[in-house]
């Protein structure tokens, strides 16, 4: 994710700014830049890779001035480069930008025809284009920006100066977050409040359509309207190490209750309303080339395979084509049958885990197309891959991943419908109701997250206990597993997920009353069975936690614990359920004293076989 920084004052900014940009390092970053104003002109350096390269280049020449900006990138559009980096400038302006702009292409090609050259791919120069298109109408830059923010879809936070108004920097944002303070010596702005503790612990959080001016000794904040605000500073307590983590007690539960914001930005500006469809220009495929394949697979490792499996029973109801679901480390070695124009989609959130790319190079050499669905941009499965869907996490430090399947099942979700409809499975009316649900999860999710306390409760009383059974069925077994494995990774507890109409055929033998068994039960067309299996556990004593859906009360005197989630499509059920599951393992691993970000023996990303 992004990080923004800025200060005017009376202290050199340079340094300001590199070392807030070293505090929003956390956030991960490709690319750094920053722009200093002096004497009627910017200064602007970029550089690509570590904060130590752009340092390198500001040893170039000396760059004096007290009022700038910076930002360290994390690639959305366009990969990590130099041109790509911000600020970007045009004409008078220069800015730095965090967020996503759904409709720049659009905004792009009229300005190109009104005569604007784009230097970079990304979003953001349009809103430099915009400003200064603005600027040359006679606009003041905090006219300039309530103006232009009218044009922009999607979501910002930026922080520009003009030349025209030295000493001065003008802020805005609309769902990412801004923070603004001041102190003795000037005034600083912030994508987060990691840099600014620092320099002060008053700050002001701006709101979605305010802009704010920053001045040496003055901050002015504007309501959307353009009318002056009053405000009052907060004061902010936590230290450095707490504000990188938002306030939370570590990266996975913030990472956790960062997944209504990860599904917005992954739906974000890729669907078309109108027609039901979801439109995503970047996987390159045609409609022919899509309706020839003859075979659809998924390879993926960890969670990212259980992602892919969820991907199975969407594409089978949604798509209605043969769909196969490997692991990354045995598709390699097999001898897959996959033809000339098979789809073969590679899931990962780093897009270096070795053994998916290496299926994906084998994929590609039989012949496949291959489609990433990956969180890292400019990763190598990014640029092997013929097409992408990225996944708009940001970073995921957190080595259980969370909130970086939630963005895979949701790229899936788009990808099953675009499929579908190009495959006319769905109907445009059907596609809408698709969309429409979609739309929705974000509150579901807020919802299930604003029940923590009561997985919270349950995962105390279970902490000490040395297994765990978790059964699902259909495309809730994938979550069972997902459960499971998050379980184990971070609490060390031995936990199995199984499709609960097998346990008959093996697990069963296990149960006692020393075995928890989680059991995810929606009002889907396999909710009799899945009663009955509970009713098998129950029978040999087993303490049952049951997810089940709102509105359903009939195993609260079976269940020993019943947790609703929304009644929603059963399709959409496995992100509703898998928070639950992750907030649960969470806080069994919590009780226990455990460091939950950093669990033993395992990485991040996985870049050997
Ligand atoms: C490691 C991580 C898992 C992750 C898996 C696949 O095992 O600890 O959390 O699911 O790799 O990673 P990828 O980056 O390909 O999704």
């Amino acid at each position: 994710m992004c990080g923004i920084i800025g200060y005017v004052g009376r202290d050199s900014a340079t340094s300001i700014l590199i070392s807030g940009l070293r505090r929003l390092e956390y956030r991960g970053y490709d690319s750094a830049g920053i722009a200093i104003q002096h004497n009627g002109s910017f200064d602007i350096r970029r550089s690509v890779g570590k904060l130590n390269n752009l340092e390198a280049n500001l040893q170039n020449g000396s760059i004096e001035g007290t009022t700038g900006i910076g930002h360290t990138r994390w690639a959305t559009h366009g990969r990590p480069s130099e041109q790509n980096a911000h600020p970007h400038r045009s004409g008078d302006v220069v800015l730095v930008h965090n967020g996503i702009i759904e409709n720049f292409l659009t905004l792009r090609h009229r300005l190109e025809s009104e005569g604007f050259r784009f230097e970079s791919e990304t979003d953001t120069e349009v809103i430099a284009h915009l400003l200064s298109s603005a600027i040359k109408r006679g606009r003041t830059l905090d006219v300039a920006v309530r103006q232009v923010a009218h044009d922009l879809q999607g979501s910002y936070a930026i922080a520009v100066m003009s030349l025209a108004e030295p000493g001065r920097i003008v802020v805005s944002r609309s769902g990412c977050p801004l923070v603004i303070g001041l102190n003795g010596t000037g005034a600083f702005l912030a994508s987060d409040v990691t840099p600014l503790l620092s320099h002060t612990r008053e700050v002001v959080f701006l709101e979605d359509g305010e802009v704010g001016i920053l001045q040496e000794s003055e901050i002015q904040v504007f309501d959307p309207e353009g009318r002056p605000k009053s405000f009052q500073p907060e004061t902010i307590h936590w230290d450095a190490e707490a504000a990188e983590k938002g306030g939370y007690s570590d990266f996975m539960m913030k990472e956790i209750h960062e997944q209504p914001q990860v599904i917005m930005d992954t739906l974000r500006g890729r669907f078309d309303y109108e027609t039901g469809e979801a439109d995503l220009p970047d996987l390159a495929m045609t409609k022919e080339e899509l309706l020839n394949a003859k075979r659809f697979w998924i390879v993926a490792c960890g969670t990212s395979w259980h992602a892919g499996l969820v991907g199975k029973y969407l594409f089978e109801e949604m798509v209605r084509r043969p769909i196969q679901v490997d692991i990354g480390s045995e598709f390699r070695y097999r001898e897959p049958m996959i033809q000339q124009g098979d789809v073969f989609i590679a899931i990962s959130q780093s897009g270096e885990t070795a053994d998916t790319l290496a299926a994906a190079r084998e994929a590609k050499r039989r012949g496949a197309r291959v489609l990433a669905i990956v969180n890292a941009v400019g990763s190598t499965l990014s640029r092997e891959a013929d097409g992408i869907i990225y996944t708009r996490c940001g970073p995921e430090i957190s080595v259980a991943s969370t909130k970086a399947f939630t963005g895979q099942v949701i790229a899936l979700y788009l990808l099953a419908l675009h499929v579908g409809r190009v495959h006319e499975v769905l109907t445009p009316e059907e596609g809408r109701w698709w969309l429409d649900r979609f739309l929705t999860l974000p509150g579901h999710v807020e919802h299930i997250l604003k029940q923590e306390k009561s997985i919270e409760l349950i995962a105390h009383q279970y902490a000490q206990k040395r297994n765990f059974l978790y059964l699902g069925r259909g495309i809730n077994y994938p979550i069972a597993l997902e459960g499971a494995l998050k379980l184990k990774e971070i609490s060390y507890i031995h936990a199995e997920g199984y499709p609960a109409g097998e346990m008959k055929h093996g697990p069963i033998a296990l149960i006692d009353s020393e075995m928890p068994v989680v059991v995810l039960s929606p009002k889907d067309r396999l909710y009799e069975k899945s009663v009955s299996n509970l009713m098998e556990v129950r029978a040999r004593s087993a303490p049952v936690i049951a997810f089940v859906s709102e509105g359903d009360h009939a195993l609260d005197k079976v269940a020993d614990h019943v947790f609703h989630i929304p009644d929603v499509h059963p399709l959409l059920t496995p992100i509703l359920f898998t928070v639950g599951l992750q907030l649960l393992a969470y806080h069994i691993a919590n009780s226990r004293g455990l460091d939950v970000d950093r669990p033993r023996n395992l990485a991040k990303s996985v870049t050997v076989e």
